[in-house]
């Protein structure tokens, strides 16, 4: 079997710039697609949104409502919806500090997205008290009253937040809301929907990032087993709060990708990422991209606006500073919404004939970018039965593939071939500082 490689691009950082700035020559020229300025003007080109958790009592703050209204177009009220807030007492609803945030949101031509319906954490005190069927009716009336109060004013609204359990079970999490029985998140979404048939439906939850963990594992079944039985559910959210000990996961976009296959839309909904510099600001790329990356994934909230706004101000894990002014994190967020895909244009393309017919065409693109590590994507056309070659370059090394079969034929070059997962597959490149892409060929099996 002699199988010939035609030609092997190797494309450098350098000229991957070199193409860029070539891209941007001719983006300018056509006024449909001039760079954006602001979040929410980027997120619209590629039909996302970007929005801000928002406190009612920051609205009288002149800085903070200057950057609300020129950056975001989606608001979530940071404490205001929350069951404590809408229902104090049992039976008696109150809505003023939710009404300014909605109020002023859609004044300045923002969407809603309501946090949260059902929530084992911030129940007002008479909740706390209460279990069995008194509170399973009581959560259930309190969905139905505080979505109707909303109707036709929501965007999406977490019906459900944090049900699962941290840790290795992937099963849910104990709370006086879980012990009225398995089935009270579907009780909630079909109030929910009954309530607000316009709202999009999500489950919310922190820790779902990472496609290995357990909890993912356990939302995603869920998601799965409701889906089957036609419980209404159009999206989960990921709650994404970063750091050092808990860091973006290099299979984010795999999460996201998978979630969305199920057929529900996924949104990153309180993000926030501590650190500082460049390396938050990789970090918030990284997420960006990976959002971009997914079609449904149909937007991006951060946890706060300013550093000192956020409910964990000492790690400053947001894109304004203290003073309202923009970060490296807001730079580097705003050019991925600019590039509208998250991902270059195919560059690496290499094709090799098939002595007995036919051939096949492997087209790398970027994936996400961390600051030691970074994604590479393969799509393969022509054939379903490929054999890709992978190459890398020192001290580069390849440290986890999806969606293909990998064996090695040395250190820096991977065989890759299907699993039955369709004709794109990702790998993740520890990069040692070399940012070079890998060279890329395929042949048919
Ligand atoms: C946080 C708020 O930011 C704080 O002001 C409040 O004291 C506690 O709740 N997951 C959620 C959010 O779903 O509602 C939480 O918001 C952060 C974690």
């Amino acid at each position: 079997m002699t199988l010939t490689a035609k030609s092997v691009a190797r494309v450098s950082l350098v000229s991957t710039l070199v193409l860029a700035a070539a891209g941007a020559a001719l983006l300018s020229a056509s006024p449909a697609s001039g760079a954006a300025s602001t979040l929410g003007a980027a997120a619209q080109q590629s039909g996302r949104y970007f929005g801000t958790a928002v406190a009612a009592n920051k609205l009288s703050d002149s800085t903070y409502t200057g950057i609300l209204n020129r950056e975001f177009d989606m608001v979530t009220a940071e404490n205001e919806m929350k069951m404590d807030a809408t229902e104090p007492n049992q039976g008696q609803f109150s809505y003023g500090n939710a009404d300014r945030i909605v109020n002023q949101a859609r004044n300045q031509g923002k969407r809603v997205r309501g946090h949260a319906l059902a929530w084992h954490s911030q129940q007002p005190g008479w909740m706390q008290n209460m279990s069995g069927t008194a509170l399973r009716n009581a959560m259930l009336n309190h969905v139905t009253q505080v979505a109707s109060y909303y109707r036709g004013k929501i965007y999406a609204w977490d019906v459900v937040n944090e049900a699962f359990a941290d840790g290795s079970s992937g099963g849910r999490r104990d709370s006086n809301l879980q012990r009225t029985g398995n089935d009270w998140i579907e009780a909630a979404f079909r109030a929910a929907r009954a309530a607000d048939p316009g709202a999009k439906l999500c489950y919310n939850d922190y820790n779902t990032d990472n496609w290995s963990h357990a909890k993912t594992q356990g939302v995603y079944r869920m998601v799965q087993d409701f889906k089957s039985r036609g419980v209404p559910i159009d999206c989960v959210g990921f709650q994404a709060h970063f750091n050092s000990g808990n860091p973006v996961p290099s299979n984010y976009h795999t999460t996201l990708q998978n979630f969305a296959a199920l057929g529900v839309d996924v949104q990153i909904t309180e993000l926030d990422i501590e650190g500082s510099g460049s390396t938050q600001a990789q970090q918030y790329q990284g997420v960006t991209q990976a959002c971009l990356a997914v079609a449904r994934c149909t937007g991006i909230t951060v946890w706060g606006i300013r550093d000192t706004d956020s409910w964990r101000a000492s790690g400053t894990p947001l894109l304004f500073d203290g003073n309202g002014n923009k970060k490296a994190a807001y730079t580097s967020v705003l050019n991925v919404l600019n590039n509208g895909t998250g991902t270059t244009p195919p560059t690496t393309t290499t094709t090799t004939s098939n002595p007995g017919g036919g051939g096949c065409t492997a087209t790398y693109s970027e994936g996400e970018k961390w600051n030691d590590r970074f994604n590479g994507l393969v799509t393969v056309s022509g054939t379903d039965n490929w054999i890709v070659t992978v190459t890398v370059s020192s001290p580069q090394r390849i440290i986890a593939t999806w969606n293909t079969s990998a064996s090695w034929e040395s250190a820096n070059v991977m065989t890759a071939r299907p699993n039955g997962s369709g004709n794109t597959f990702g790998f993740t490149i520890m990069h040692g500082g070399n940012w070079n892409w890998p060279s890329v060929s395929c042949r048919v099996a």
